[in-house]
């Protein structure tokens, strides 16, 4: 995938929070210890340093959503990180992203954090992330 790839679908899913930019992907991409799988129907962006592997972002274009994309974009990322020899996963989510929160639990973690008010969002209060995670595999 291409950043801009990443930027349009991330656009498209993220109504609630501001979608990253394509040179946001761009730098992200270049990090060596950095990896995404997935196609613009559905990417993961993880990062594995230190044998802990980090969920960055996941997207699903919304007109392929509720088709276990996602679900099946988790299990490769995981693959993917135990190959290169991460035993832990972690992630953090929006106390309020019940979609994410269900899929994350559908995929076996479970809250080990609280992040209070770590989101922005365009109108309204502060949204407290939950820090999520998993052993591997
Ligand atoms: C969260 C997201 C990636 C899920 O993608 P998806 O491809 O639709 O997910 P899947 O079809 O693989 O769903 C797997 C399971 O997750 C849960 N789930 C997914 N979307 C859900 C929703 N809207 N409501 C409730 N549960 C949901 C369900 O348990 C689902 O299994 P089921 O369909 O058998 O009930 C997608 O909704 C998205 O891109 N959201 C916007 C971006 C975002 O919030 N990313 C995560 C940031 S931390």
């Amino acid at each position: 995938m291409t950043p801009h790839e990443m930027a349009s679908t991330h656009a498209a899913a993220f109504t609630q929070s501001r979608p990253w930019s394509t040179s946001e992907f761009a730098s992200l991409l270049v990090n060596p210890f950095a990896y995404y799988v997935g196609d613009s129907n559905c990417f993961a962006l993880v990062q594995v340093i230190a044998g802990e592997a980090e969920l960055l972002t996941i997207a699903t274009h919304p007109s392929m959503q509720r088709q276990g994309l996602a679900l099946n974009i988790m299990r490769h990322w995981h693959e993917q990180a135990v190959a290169m020899k991460a035993s832990r996963a972690f992630l953090d989510v929006a106390a309020d992203n019940m979609a994410a929160i269900k899929l994350y639990q559908r995929c076996e973690y479970y809250q080990c954090g609280l992040r209070k008010d770590y989101y922005a969002r365009e109108f309204g209060p502060k949204i407290d992330a939950l820090v999520m995670e998993r052993s591997l595999p």
